[in-house]
C-alpha cells in the first residue's frame, strides 16, 4: 500500500551534508548503512549526515529508549504528514522510529532515507527482519521496495521529502511534541537549549546545575555526554538523530526528568536532528567564525544558528548581545527575546576585550575575581539585580554562567527561587576538559579552545596578571575541517604566549606535517609582523610536545592545552590512538615533580573503553 503526497505542512530538515565539526568528531557512518561510511566532506547535498550508530555510546540502542511507548496508528502518522488515512486501519500499531536498520527493535517505523552512498531502503529487510512494522521512504526508496515481494507487503508511507518528517513523527510517536511546553497531554519536562560558537556545553553545565539547585531531576545532552536520569552515556556526537533525540527525552520523561538543557548546535539545526523539538527557551552565546566549510558564509551559518529561535522551536530566546551577530538575532528572531550583555564588568577591565557595553535586559556587572573565578552581578534595566558566581576562570564563563541563569529565569522561576539556587554555588562545576585545572605550579590546563575566538580568549584567561610568568600554549588544527582558520589561530597563539608549540590535533586523512605548517605560517607571520619574537616550536607528537612544553615550564609560568579538552583518542587515517591531554600532561608533571591538582587527568579507562566500542 503505498500513498503519494504532494505537500507537506512540516518544518524543513535540511539535507546537505558535510563533514562533521569538532564534538561530531567521530568517524562518519551512514546510517543507513550497516558498516562504516567513508568519511568524506565529499558527500553531496541530499545525503543523509551520520554518526547515529556512534552517538548510541557502549548502551546499545535500547539504553536510549523508554522502556514504554503508548502505542500510535500508522493512520495517525500518515495524517500528520499530509497523506490519507485510508486503508491503514490494518496496519500493526507503532512503538518507536529508527533511522538506521541496525538499531531497529519490534514495532519500530523505519525512515528509510536517501544515504550517502546507498539508500536506506536497501536495508529495508534487516529492518524488517529485525522488527520494523512500517516504512517512511521517497519515491526512489519506494521503487526498490517495490522489487521485494515481501517488502512491497509492508505498509509504507512515500513523501517527497522524507527527511522533513523524521522529527516530527518520531515527536508524535514518543509524545514528545509537547516536551518542552505544556501545551499536550505528556507530563510536563523543562526543556532548555543553547546554540552558538563557543560556551554550548559549559552553559547547558551551568544550567543543569543550576536547574538541580532548584529542585529538579534533571537531563543533558551534549557533546561530552548525555545525562538521562541513569549512568551518564559518553556522547560522541554534539546531538544525537532526531529519532534519537526524541526517543531520549521520552526516557527522561520516564525516569522522572523534570528539567533538561541540551547544546544544540548549528549541525544539529541543518540537519534536521532538533525537528519536532520545541524548547521553553532557547540561548544564544556568541557567533565566531567555525564551521565555514559546512555553511560556508558567516550569513548562512548565522541562519542556520537562527532557525533555532523561531516560534515552532522555541517558546523564548535569551541573546547575548556582545556580538553584532546577537544584536541582529534579537531584532529579528520572531519570538519574545531576553537580551544579556555580557562582555561589560569583566573582572580585568584593561583586558583584551574592552567593549562598549549594548544596551540590554540584563547586564554583568561589578564583576571581581572570587578564587580562580569570578563573582559578579546581573542587572535588570529595572533594577532588580541578581548576585551570582563561577568558580571558572574566564570572562567568557561570565557570560556563559550569566546565560544559564537566564535561560532558568526565562522559563519560569522567580528571581527569589533563582537567587536562593545561584547562592549555592551552582556554577562551580567541573566541566570536563573546558578551562580544566592540572597543575598549579607551573599552572597547567587543558581547555577545549578549538578556533581563533576561543583561543584568543583562553590565552588572556590564563595570562598572569602579576609577576614575570609566561604563558606556554601547545595547539594544533583539526584535518579536514575549516582550513582558514588554522593561520588565524596561528596568529591568535602569537599574539597571546610567549612560547608557542605547534603540534597535531586530530589530522583525520590529511597530512599532519602540512596542516601544522598552516598554523606555524599563521604564527611566524603575526610574529614577524608585530616584531613579538615568540620562541616558535614545532613538535608533531602531540604527547612530546605536552613535554616539551612541561620541560620548559618554571614555577610562575602557565601551560594551556588547547583543542582537545575531554577528549580520549586522536583520529589519524581513520584509526583512533588513545591520546587524553589531561593524562598526558599529568603525567609530564609528575615526571618532573611538579605539584599536581587532584582527580584531574588519568583517564586512560576511559580511553580503552571508548576504543572498545568503536570497533563493536
Ligand atoms: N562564551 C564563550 N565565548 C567564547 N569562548 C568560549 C565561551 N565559552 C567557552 N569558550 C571557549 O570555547 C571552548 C569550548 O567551550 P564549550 O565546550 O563550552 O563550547 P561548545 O560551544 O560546546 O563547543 P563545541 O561546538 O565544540 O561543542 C572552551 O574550552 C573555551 O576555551
Ligand atoms: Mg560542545
Amino acid at each position: 500500500m503505498k500513498v503519494n503526497v504532494s505537500e507537506q505542512p512540516l518544518p524543513p530538515g535540511s539535507s546537505a551534508s558535510a563533514l562533521s565539526a569538532r564534538g561530531d568528531s567521530a568517524p562518519q557512518e551512514d546510517p543507513a548503512h550497516n558498516g562504516p561510511a567513508q568519511d568524506s566532506g565529499t558527500q553531496d547535498s541530499g545525503t543523509q549526515d551520520s554518526g547515529t550508530q556512534d552517538s548510541l555510546g557502549q548502551d546499545g540502542p535500547e539504553a536510549l529508549r523508554p522502556a514504554h511507548v503508548a502505542p500510535i496508528s500508522l493512520a495517525e502518522v500518515s495524517a500528520l504528514v499530509g497523506l490519507p488515512a485510508e486503508g491503514l486501519e490494518d496496519a500493526a500499531p507503532i512503538t518507536g522510529a529508527s533511522l538506521d536498520s541496525r538499531t531497529v527493535v519490534p514495532g519500530d517505523l523505519y525512515f528509510a532515507l536517501p544515504g550517502a552512498s546507498r539508500h536506506g531502503a536497501d536495508y529495508a529487510q534487516q529492518a524488517v527482519e529485525a522488527g520494523a512494522v512500517a516504512i517512511l521512504t521517497d519515491h526512489d526508496g519506494a521503487k526498490r521496495l517495490a522489487l521485494s515481494e515481501s517488502l512491497a507487503q509492508v505498509p509504507a508511507l512515500v513523501l517527497d521529502r522524507p527527511r522533513a518528517a523524521v522529527g516530527p513523527v518520531s515527536a508524535l510517536v514518543y509524545g514528545t511534541a509537547a516536551a518542552g511546553t505544556d501545551g499536550g497531554t505528556a507530563q510536563r519536562m523543562l526543556l532548555l537549549g543553547v546554540t552558538g560558537t563557543n560556551g554550548k556545553t559549559t552553559t547547558t553545565y551551568f544550567s543543569n546545575s543550576l536547574l538541580r539547585a532548584l529542585g529538579h531531576r534533571t537531563g543533558l545532552i551534549g557533546t561530552i555526554e548525555i545525562l538521562a536520569g541513569g549512568e551518564p552515556i559518553p556522547s560522541r556526537l554534539t546531538t544525537p538523530e532526531s529519532t534519537e533525540v526524541h526517543a531520549l527525552l521520552a526516557l527522561m520523561r520516564e525516569r522522572g526528568v523534570t528539567a533538561a538543557s541540551m547544546e544544540v548546535s548549528s549541525h544539529a539545526i541543518e540537519f534536521g536532528r532538533v525537528d519536532g523539538v520545541r524548547y521553553d527557551a532557547a540561548g544564544f552565546t556568541n557567533l565566531t567564525q567555525d564551521h565555514l566549510d559546512l555553511h560556508g558564509t558567516m550569513e548562512e551559518y548565522y541562519a542556520a544558528k537562527a532557525r533555532l529561535f523561531t516560534p515552532e522551536r522555541a517558546a523564548h530566546g535569551v541573546v547575548t548581545v556582545d556580538d553584532e551577530w546577537g544584536r541582529r538575532l534579537a531584532d529579528e528572531a520572531p519570538i519574545p527575546v531576553t537580551t544579556l550583555a555580557a562582555g561589560a564588568g569583566q573582572a580585568d577591565p584593561a583586558g583584551a576585550h574592552p567593549r562598549d557595553v549594548p544596551e540590554a535586559d540584563w547586564t554583568v556587572a561589578a564583576a571581581r575575581p572570587s578564587g580562580v573565578g569570578t563573582a559578579f552581578e546581573l542587572r535588570h534595566r529595572d533594577g532588580a539585580t541578581l548576585r551570582v558566581r563561577t568558580g571558572l576562570p574566564g570572562a567568557f564563563n561570565v557570560a556563559n554562567a550569566a546565560l544559564a541563569t537566564l535561560l532558568v529565569v526565562a522559563s519560569g522561576a522567580t528571581l527569589e527561587k533563582v537567587q536562593r539556587a545561584l547562592d549555592r554555588d551552582p556554577f562551580t562545576v567541573e566541566v570536563p576538559g573546558r578551562m580544566q585545572l592540572v597543575g598549579t605550579a607551573p599552572t597547567a590546563i587543558v581547555d577545549f579552545a578549538h578556533n581563533p575566538d576561543a583561543l584568543e580568549r583562553a590565552l588572556d584567561a590564563v595570562r598572569p596578571r602579576t609577576g614575570s610568568g609566561r604563558v606556554i600554549v601547545v595547539f594544533g588544527a583539526t584535518g579536514q575541517r575549516d582550513a582558514l582558520k588554522r593561520p588565524v589561530m596561528g596568529a591568535v597563539a602569537a599574539r597571546g604566549a610567549d612560547v608557542v608549540v605547534v603540534t597535531d590535533d586530530d589530522p583525520h586523512d590529511e597530512d599532519p606535517a602540512a596542516i601544522r605548517a598552516q598554523v606555524l605560517a599563521g604564527v611566524r607571520a603575526e610574529d614577524a609582523e608585530k616584531g613579538l619574537g615568540r620562541r616558535i616550536d614545532e613538535v608533531g607528537d602531540r604527547a612530546e610536545a605536552i613535554r616539551h612544553a612541561v620541560d620548559l615550564a618554571r614555577d610562575d609560568d602557565v601551560i594551556l592545552v588547547a583543542g582537545r579538552g575531554h577528549e580520549v583518542y586522536q583520529e589519524v587515517k581513520g584509526v583512533n590512538l588513545v591520546l587524553d591531554d589531561r593524562a598526558e600532561l599529568r603525567g609530564a608533571l609528575a615526571e618532573r615533580g611538579f605539584r599536581l591538582v587532584a582527580g584531574a587527568g588519568g583517564f586512560g579507562s576511559e580511553a580503552s573503553d571508548a576504543l572498545e566500542s568503536d570497533a563493536q
